[in-house]
């Protein structure tokens, strides 16, 4: 049985805008550019978007279905649905790979802080913003103070509890993204090299694809939705049974995608083409140069940094809300001691991540994937962000059509949507065939090919 204390959303404009706040981030702003930078441009963003409709939507819906009807984070519905069995994995698996992405997340989300400090009281003009950059993420005391920083602001807003800290804080925040990125879009179309930066941005050409752009789409999708490690399925459980989940659900991926792109849009303008060299600096580079043309770029530079600290803080939320609910629910934990036990280790696990971008040169440097030189916080996204990810969304798959049955789903999704029952058509042979199909030939492929990887 539910417990009748259990906390929930105030409203359903409430639930879409926290999901959505779960979603958007620097997946979106940070992650979607300059992987699509590294994967060649239109064919990957094409890609990107046939994978989110066909795989990433049905699997939203799975999620938030298990998690109403559930009314638990992901260890407590697999202990709820199928008690007592091996398939509680998929809730550990959950809760480490929430916190293997908060720990690297946390890391990037301290660069958007600075940015913002560096935005009101030195602005970025005078100096090569390239160069700047890779000073300051070789600088281990900045890295750790504003990783600490930005955990402690994380852990801070998950203790304050549901409704009072996320649901607020997206609900204002993120149409004030949405306006600001529109007008930076509009500036960056005027520069001289937009058109070129566009074509590259939006013309698919096959020559493109290479062995690694489906594993990178595929995790890209997952982690910019924010799916395949329970945090849907964590925010679904706080939803009430009046509630529309395909509305709801649809309404989260729409919003996340059309954020992405025109994340890409702002960008690739401001490149004029294929970037030479897309790494994880790519964003912070690009727009910092943007706003020292940009007049009042100053002013605009602090407002942009600031909402993309803001709009950090709410995905990570979700991922710190995954394991800290988990404790409170088995192990009846009050909120604020399981949310600083999981945050302290984190802390802990994000240290490397912190070092490996220039302070410690063991860290920076370890392996190559995708023709990419990797340090540890690019394999810990990739571990955790493409690989942990696509893993979970499988696993959820197949627990939900082989243990608690799809027809259960199905009436958990269209309860108070019938009129949407006819989208049964398209998403069971979605469900059934073509999203673990195509999740286990990308990990097929990169488990039984290591050149896959280099
Ligand atoms: N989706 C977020 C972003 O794009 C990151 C994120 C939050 C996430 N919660 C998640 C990713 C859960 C995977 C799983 O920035």
């Amino acid at each position: 049985m539910s417990s009748p204390s259990r906390e929930q959303w105030n409203s359903s404009l409430g639930f879409i805008l926290a999901a959505a706040g779960s979603a958007i981030g620097l997946g979106n702003i940070w992650r979607f550019p300059y992987i699509t930078g590294q994967n060649g441009g239109g064919s990957f963003v094409l890609l990107y978007l046939i994978i989110v409709f066909t795989i990433g939507l049905p699997v939203m819906y799975l999620e938030l279905s298990t998690g109403r009807f559930t009314q638990r984070g992901p260890v407590g519905a697999m202990e709820k649905l199928a008690p007592g069995s091996f398939w509680k994995i998929i809730g550990y698996l959950a809760v480490i790979t929430g916190i293997g992405i908060l720990s690297y997340y946390s890391v990037v989300a301290g660069w958007t802080i600075w940015y913002f400090i560096k935005a009101i009281f030195q602005g970025f003009g005078g100096e090569n913003t390239g160069t700047a950059f890779s000073q300051f993420v070789a600088s281990a005391p900045h890295q750790l103070v504003l990783l600490g920083v930005f955990l402690g602001l994380t852990t801070g807003i998950v203790i304050s509890g549901i409704k009072g800290g996320i649901e607020k804080i997206s609900m204002i925040l993120m149409p004030v993204l949405f306006l600001l990125m529109i007008g930076l879009i509009i500036y960056a179309l005027t520069l001289d090299n937009a058109a070129a930066g566009l074509k590259y941005y939006l013309i698919p050409k096959t020559s493109d694809f290479t062995k690694t752009t489906f594993i990178f789409a595929l995790g890209q999708a997952f982690f910019s939705l924010s799916l395949g490690m329970g945090a849907m399925l964590t925010y679904g459980s706080y939803l009430s049974k009046k509630e529309n989940l395909v509305k709801a659900g649809f309404l989260v991926v729409l919003f996340d995608t059309l954020i992405a792109i025109m994340a890409g849009l702002i960008i690739f303008p401001v490149i004029g083409g294929a970037p030479e060299k897309a790494g994880a600096g790519l964003v912070f580079v690009v727009i910092t140069e943007l706003f020292c043309t940009l007049p009042g770029g100053r002013i605009l530079g602090a407002l942009f940094f600031l909402l993309l600290t803001i709009a950090a803080l709410t995905s990570t939320i979700s991922l710190l809300e995954v394991a800290a609910s988990w404790l409170m629910d088995e192990y009846k934990m009050v909120r604020k001691k399981a949310a600083l036990i999981v945050s302290g280790i984190t802390f802990v696990i994000a240290i490397p991540s912190a070092l490996s971008l220039g302070a410690s040169k063991s860290l920076s440097s370890i392996i190559k994937i995708g023709g990419e030189e990797k340090g540890f916080l690019g394999i810990m996204d990739f571990l955790f962000g493409n690989l942990s990810l696509a893993i979970g969304g499988l696993l959820i798959i197949i627990f939900v059509v082989f243990k608690w049955k799809l027809k259960n789903a199905e009436d958990e999704l269209y309860h108070n949507a019938d009129r949407f029952r006819f989208l049964s058509l398209i998403m069971k042979p979605l469900i059934w065939f073509a999203a673990p199909a195509a999740i286990m030939v990308v990990l097929g492929f990169m488990l039984f090919t290591g050149k896959t990887l280099s």
